[in-house]
């Protein structure tokens, strides 16, 4: 058991980015309830996702985590979610074909909902207005009503994310992820652009695969990998009152977990180290990520994981850089140097989204692709100089036909952006360009992969 700490403790400390309540009567009375609901993940699952991001760590496998920068309720669809687990799928395909490297899958679903902002206001002509924090604190719309944090959106989210991740087990254990059915997960709209065209090439090179496998006698009923997969949830751990009643101990080992998702990460902008957001986590034996932006100090970053995971169990730690295209090749190996100097064990991850994020000229947030692929391949080439290992890949992604980032081979323009920009906070990758992203990893992974094989061969 950790040391003096209890699901509650992190009450006492100081807190960032959690909204106050008008109605502190109500927000009790919803703890309640969802105290008592039941557990959205279980606890031997959180285990074998760490057990998994331990061979991340060693080099072993690759994590592909991605996923809507903010789920809300005006998209909830089961044709969404099917969708944006079709590309999910895709591109662990591409990954696993294409780099002959196993993926451990990660959804930012069925629990990411609260958004940290880095104003506590918006304005809009002369009126200010409280900022929108996610459809699981208030509402999107411009106007008063609908900015009041309210906490009956809590049992709304939770209901959300129980279907949501009821669907996502179904897909992944009910037939829809049968590696026969790979043709099937390329969605109409991307199908005949340059990456769709891709995938089906590949797709087409699996299938043959499957073919002679089974002449071999190895079929979905004697490899149930073939016909199934495993599918792991996450979500940023920043409204504590709903992380906290979600918070249960572990009838098998007498831990304590956060039942809300298998994952959860803490925020750039949430990871003081004396404040709530990292004494909650602490307590909690999930696996944890830490996003590490261009503010984090090395020292801060040990003294992190020092508390965070002071025994260096193997998968508990993935530390996902966010620097952007032009910081990376700088911001990074700092860390990763303290990381190596301590002998600390961590799965290093890559969000290519947070650190790229502009204004495009028409006043759309957006990220431009070419920064994103650009960031990915500078963390790739940071790590090959350091001789560490590229882990994964965090990014916001959707399977639905948007346009929201800029470029890539579909090549978006500023002007397109208006379109279908339908994100409730920042910009996401449509279908085909995060196909993009994914070619491009198997690619970088295919290269460091060829260097560590040459390197083993050579001892
Ligand atoms: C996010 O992942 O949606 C996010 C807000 O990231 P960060 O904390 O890295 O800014
Ligand atoms: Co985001």
């Amino acid at each position: 058991m950790t040391a003096n700490w209890t699901p509650s403790s992190w009450r006492d400390l100081p807190i960032l980015q959690v909204p106050s309540y008008p109605d502190s009567q109500v927000l009790s009375d919803v703890e309640a309830q969802l105290r008592t609901s039941p557990p959205l993940v279980f606890a031997g699952e959180a285990r074998s996702l760490k057990k998994a991001l331990a061979g991340v760590a060693e080099g072993d496998a690759f994590l592909l985590q991605g996923g809507d920068c903010a789920e809300s309720f005006a998209e909830f669809h089961p044709d969404n979610i099917r969708d944006t687990f079709k590309v999910l799928l895709q591109m662990a395909v591409a990954l696993t074909f294409g780099a002959s490297c196993p993926v451990v899958k990660v959804g930012r679903m069925a629990g990411q909902f609260a958004k940290p902002r880095s104003s506590d206001v918006e304005a809009q002509g002369d009126m200010e207005l409280p900022s929108y924090r996610g459809d699981i604190i208030n509402g999107i719309d411009f106007d008063e009503i609908s900015r009041i944090p309210d906490p009956k959106r809590i049992l709304s989210a939770y209901h959300q994310a129980a279907s949501t991740l009821n669907l996502l087990r179904a897909f992944a254990q009910g037939g829809f992820a049968d590696l026969h059915r790979v043709s099937s997960w390329n969605n109409d709209f991307v199908a005949d652009s340059a990456q769709g065209h891709r995938y089906s090439e590949m797709a087409e090179r699996i299938q043959e695969a499957l073919g002679f496998m089974e002449a071999c006698g190895l079929t979905p009923e004697s490899v149930p990998q073939m016909r199934e997969t495993e599918f792991y949830t996450s979500h940023e751990a920043l409204l504590l009152p709903y992380e906290e009643a979600m918070t249960r101990v572990d009838s098998t080992t007498g831990d304590w977990y956060d039942t809300s998702a298998h994952m959860l990460w803490i925020g750039d902008r949430t990871r003081q180290p004396d404040h709530a957001h990292v004494e909650f986590l602490r307590g909690v034996k999930n696996p944890i990520g830490i996003k590490c932006g261009p503010s984090l100090d090395p020292d801060e970053l040990i003294h992190l994981l020092d508390i965070l995971n002071p025994t260096d169990e193997a998968g508990r730690i993935t530390l996902i850089a966010r620097f952007g295209a032009e910081k990376v090749e700088e911001g990074l190996p700092p860390l990763i140097r303290a990381v190596e100097r301590e002998g600390r064990r961590v799965v290093w991850s890559c969000d290519p989204m947070h650190g790229n994020t502009i204004k495009a000229s028409t006043g759309f947030k957006t990220r431009p692709v070419d920064r994103i692929l650009a960031e990915v391949r500078g963390f790739f080439a940071v790590h090959r100089a350091e001789g560490t290992h590229a882990g994964g890949v965090h990014f916001e992604m959707t399977g639905r036909d948007v346009t929201e980032c800029i470029g890539g081979a579909q090549a978006i323009s500023d002007d397109d952006l208006s379109s279908r920009y339908h994100t409730h906070c920042d910009p996401r990758l449509n279908a085909s360009q995060a196909l993009e992203l994914a070619f491009l990893i198997a690619e970088q992974l295919r290269e460091e992969r060829g260097e560590t094989i040459r390197a083993a061969a050579a001892q």
